[in-house]
């Protein structure tokens, strides 16, 4: 059996992929700071990198409340539609193709950055142990309010409405965040969630909101064109489980039946080790998924190129070499040299560390 390169192309749902290099989420906090939305530099940076075979945007929150950092762009208001709407206009007339990764933070967040400065809310009342940016430096997170039963619908409703702008702002398809310790995930894991109701408990239990926001989901948008993001191993967020393997193998499956475009794994620590805590196992996950999958986290080219050749991966994600690397397509192609990327331009600011990465063959751009 012959398996495919890195540079072959991939049925996507009813999406041809040219080849299987994706752009990762990436925050990069670059939003107008009034209203949170995308604008022309957003625009820009993200028609560079329209040769990837697939862009996944930076995650965006789908409501005031689901903000955990300054200038992070929505997905919530008719303004921010229309901002999206440019990004995705510029994506698509260089021929990319480009999915929205729907974020709410739950309690990765500050007072500072939420309606009326209200608590951020949660699972449970349980603080992250973790950071984040509110503009002017790193804070500690909030102490969250846990949500009440009879919210559990809101937030359900307020991923659905993401999911019609995210139709009306031209986007190809959505990528559900469930990863990095985030909302979703802090339900997931028994660490963060301790609720005594038909949200928390058994692991059944945990991934209900999940399902359910995946149900809302493909009402919206067929199955084909929506991915999921999980990391199973990671700690970020301060996030923590007891038996990630179980909990996982169950979330997996139950997603599987939604018969989604991609499982996208953050294979290790996000942005860290690809090292996996003992008796942790990828491919014992991978496999209870029968769709198509997308890894991320350490790639080079080598590995990628081992991934992909052996059957094992289907797609792979790259975060921090397509910051540095608009053409990062064309240089993996050439085995070219990669440009570094600069830690000090990641989040906010502008043109700087965002749209002036140069790239080998000024043509790739024009
Ligand atoms: C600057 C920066 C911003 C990130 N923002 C997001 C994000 O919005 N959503 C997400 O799921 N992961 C985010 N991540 C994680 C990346 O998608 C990716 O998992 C991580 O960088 C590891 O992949 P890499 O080794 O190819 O960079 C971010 C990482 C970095 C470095």
């Amino acid at each position: 059996m012959t398996y495919p390169t890195l540079f072959d192309g991939l049925r996507l749902g009813d999406l041809d992929l040219p080849n299987r290099v994706v752009m990762a989420p990436l925050t990069r906090n670059r939003a107008l700071p009034v209203g949170d939305v995308p604008h022309v530099p957003n625009a820009e940076y993200y028609a560079q990198r329209a040769s990837a075979g697939l862009i996944i945007t930076e995650a965006s929150q789908i409501s005031p409340e689901g903000k955990g950092y300054a200038w992070t762009p929505g997905i919530y208001s008719d303004a921010q539609v229309a901002g999206w709407k440019q990004v995705t206009d510029a994506v698509h007339a260089k021929q990319g193709r480009i999915f929205v990764q729907l974020w709410h933070v739950g309690r990765i967040s500050h007072t500072s950055l939420q309606p009326n400065e209200q608590a951020p809310v949660a699972p449970s009342e349980l603080a992250a142990e973790a950071h984040t940016f509110d503009g002017q430096a790193l804070v500690p997170t909030s102490t969250p309010r846990a949500l009440d039963l009879f919210e559990m619908a809101r937030i359900v409703d307020d991923y659905r409405k993401a999911a019609i702008n995210a139709k009306n702002a031209g986007f190809d398809g959505i990528e559900l965040h469930a990863a990095n310790g985030y909302l979703l995930d802090q339900f997931l894991r028994d660490g963060s969630n301790k609720r005594t109701d038909a949200y928390g408990g058994s692991v059944e239990n945990r991934s209900r909101i999940l399902v359910e926001v995946l149900e809302a989901l493909t009402e919206i948008w067929p199955a084909g064109r929506i991915g999921i993001r999980l990391s199973p191993f990671s700690s970020a967020g301060g996030i923590s489980d007891s038996d990630p393997m179980a909990t996982f193998s169950h979330v997996i499956k139950s997603v599987d039946k939604f018969g989604l475009a991609y499982l996208h794994l953050v294979e290790g620590e996000t942005g860290g080790t690809r090292e996996l805590p003992k008796g942790a196992d990828i491919a014992t996950l991978r496999a209870l998924f029968k769709g198509t999958y997308m890894a991320n986290n350490g790639y080079n080219r080598g590995l990628a190129a081992k991934a992909v050749g052996s059957g094992e991966v289907d797609l792979v994600a790259f975060g921090r070499p397509f910051i540095a690397n608009p053409d990062l397509v064309e240089r993996l192609a050439q085995n070219a040299n990669l440009n570094e990327v600069d830690p000090a331009t990641l989040y906010g600011g502008g043109a700087t560390g965002y749209t002036d990465y140069p790239v080998q063959n000024a043509s790739v751009l024009a």
